[in-house]
Order: structure tokens, then C-alpha cells, then sequence
């Protein structure tokens, strides 16, 4: 089926709200559905759509895989309680670090992500709920990169031949697939969430997996993660579309105390861009480049050498992986 993308310009986000809203109603019947919820825009999105369309009937749960950033699990949850939405916290550090361990190949590690909410995560929670529907964020850019072979988004099964009634049991409502995330984040505003859900800078869905080059292991992305605390704060002013910390394989020479030091590598990203498609590095300031080299040298355990990357995408992409 032919997917037609609605441009910011012909959005109206409050009939879209009404007809969505709708949509799913009519879709799920008297039935239920879960959704993921990360805190994102896409994700927080459908999660107030799908609860404005089945109150009670939509089970919304924050998937922990061990990937997020720091503290990330508890705010969302938090933040959505005081939003009157119950999130329930899954604990699947272990099947998604079980799933990607030994594993270097990028494809190979998005597509181990996917099977392990699809497969081993979801299929549990429909089971446990009785949920024949799962709602997920998945807007235009994912399908576009995912069909022009870019790369698989995570969240992506029918495009690629996946039927998911057929291979996990439930079926999946889309309610954004015709949106990119400047409209999406319309939709966002349209539905009274806070400025900071619909202004949020993306964050990809296989989390700080996309930026460990080589093997995922709790270990590797403690340092991206670590790195990343430093970055969001250092930069969350700068107003660019997302910024990031990436986590090389090699280790490069060093020296600490005077003395050689084989020691890790943190990429920057900070990037300038609309819609995710094509994107161009930010001119940052050489004194916040001077100031994220200095902190992620001296806070993130090991890391001996930081690097600002500053190519446009195409050729590169957002995320390294
Ligand atoms: P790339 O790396 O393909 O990223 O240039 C384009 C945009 O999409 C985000 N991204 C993802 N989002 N699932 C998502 O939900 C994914 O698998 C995924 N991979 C990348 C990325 O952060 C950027 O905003």
C-alpha cells in the first residue's frame, strides 16, 4: 500500500488529532492495544492519541532495554504520571544485551534490536494483556530510509516483508507513517504536551545501540552513555536538530600521568537539519568544542581522545550505526 506523505504545510493537526483518534477506535473495536513509550516525540505522541482513542484499553509500557540514556526510564515514567498516563516500567536489559552479544555487523545488530521487542519483548506483553494491537511512532523518514536500503529503522516489519499477525500474533496501528517530525511535533503541541516532549531532539529507537561501533555490551555503552550526559548538557543550547556521542572500536595511543595510554575514542555529532532526511555538522563554537573535549576526557572513564565529525549527511547518516 502506497504511503502519502502529509507535509507540514497541508497539516491541520486538530482534524488530523479527530480523525486519528477515530482511526484507532474503530480499528481496536471493543479489543486492546499496548504501545512502547521511550519519551520521544514520535512515541509520546501516539501514546496520548492512542489513550485519547481507548482510554484504559491502551497499555502503555516503557521498554528499560538497557540502552537508554542515563536516568531515562524513571523521567519518563514520572513525566507521564503527571500527565495522568500510567507508563509501566519492562526490565529487558538482559534479552536485548543477550541478543547483541558477539555481534559487529550494523544491520545485524538494528535487526537483533527489532526481533528482540517484536519477538521476545511484545509478543510477552500481548500475551500477558490480551492485546490483539500494538501502536507504534513510526513516521516517513523511517519507511523512506528503511525502503531506499539507508537503513533498517527499527521499527520497521511490513516493509520488509514481515507480516507481524503472522509471525508474532498481533497487529500494528500506525497512526503517523504520513508524518514527518516537523509535523509530528504539531500534532505533539496540537495535543497539549509540554515544549519539552514536542521540541525534543530525536532520539533513535535502538537507542545508544546506533552509536556503539563494534559490540553492544553494558560496559560500551556506559561510556557512550556517560558521554552523552556530558554532550545534552553542554550542548542542549545550541539549538541544533540532535547532537550525539559515538563510541569508535579502535583504541587510539594516549597519554595519562605522563605516560602512554591506550585509550578509547568519542566521536561528536552535532547536527543542523529539518526533517532527519539530509542534515549538514553545526558550526559550533571552538570553546564548546574545547569544553566537551576537556569534560568527556576528564569524566568518562578511559576516554583518551574526542573528535567533532564534520560531514553532511548524505554521505554520512545521523547515527553511526
Ligand atoms: P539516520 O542515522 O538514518 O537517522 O540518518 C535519521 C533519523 O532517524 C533516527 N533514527 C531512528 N529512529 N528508529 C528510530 O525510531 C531507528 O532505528 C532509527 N535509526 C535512526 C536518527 O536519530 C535520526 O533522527
Amino acid at each position: 500500500m502506497e504511503i502519502i506523505e502529509i507535509t507540514l504545510d497541508e497539516l491541520d493537526a486538530d482534524k488530523f488529532i479527530a480523525e486519528k483518534v477515530d482511526e484507532i477506535s474503530s480499528i481496536v473495536g471493543d479489543g486492546s492495544a499496548i504501545n512502547a513509550l521511550s519519551g520521544g516525540v514520535d512515541s509520546s505522541t501516539v501514546t496520548i492519541l492512542g489513550h485519547k482513542a481507548l482510554g484504559d484499553r491502551l497499555k502503555t509500557y516503557f521498554i528499560d532495554t538497557g540502552l537508554m540514556r542515563q536516568g531515562e526510564p524513571e523521567n519518563v515514567v514520572s513525566l507521564f504520571k503527571d500527565l495522568g498516563v500510567t507508563v509501566d516500567l519492562v526490565d529487558a536489559k538482559k534479552t536485548f544485551f543477550a541478543a547483541l552479544k558477539g555481534h559487529t555487523d550494523p544491520e545485524e545488530k538494528r535487526e537483533l534490536i527489532t526481533r528482540s521487542f517484536y519477538r521476545d519483548v511484545f509478543v510477552k506483553l500481548v500475551r500477558e494483556t490480551g492485546a490483539k494491537y500494538l501502536l507504534q511512532g513510526t513516521n516517513y523518514t523511517d519507511i523512506e530510509e528503511t525502503v531506499a536500503g539507508i537503513k533498517r529503522q527499527h521499527n520497521i516489519l511490513e516493509q520488509l516483508g514481515i507480516d507481524p499477525d503472522e509471525m508474532y500474533g498481533y497487529k500494528i496501528i500506525e497512526p503517523l507513517i504520513q508524518l514527518r517530525k516537523p509535523a509530528i511535533r504539531e500534532v505533539c503541541k496540537a495535543l497539549w504536551l509540554p515544549e519539552k516532549i514536542y521540541n525534543r531532539p530525536p532520539f533513535p529507537g535502538p537507542a545508544l545501540a546506533a552509536r556503539v561501533i563494534g559490540e553492544v555490551t553494558p560496559e560500551r555503552v556506559e561510556t557512550v552513555r556517560n558521554a552523552t550526559t556530558v554532550l545534552e548538557e553542554e550542548l542542549s543550547y545550541s539549538g541544533a536538530f540532535q547532537y550525539l556521542a559515538i563510541l569508535h572500536e579502535d583504541k587510539v595511543t594516549g597519554i595519562r600521568k605522563g605516560k602512554r595510554d591506550y585509550g578509547l575514542q568519542i566521536e561528536v555529532r552535532c547536527w543542523e537539519s529539518t526533517d532527519a532526511k539530509t542534515g549538514s555538522p553545526t558550526r559550533l563554537p571552538h570553546d564548546a568544542l574545547d569544553r566537551l573535549a576537556e569534560r568527556i576526557t576528564t569524566e568518562v572513564p578511559g576516554v583518551v581522545s574526542v573528535t567533532y565529525n564534520i560531514t553532511k549527511k548524505p554521505p554520512s547518516t545521523i547515527e553511526a550505526v
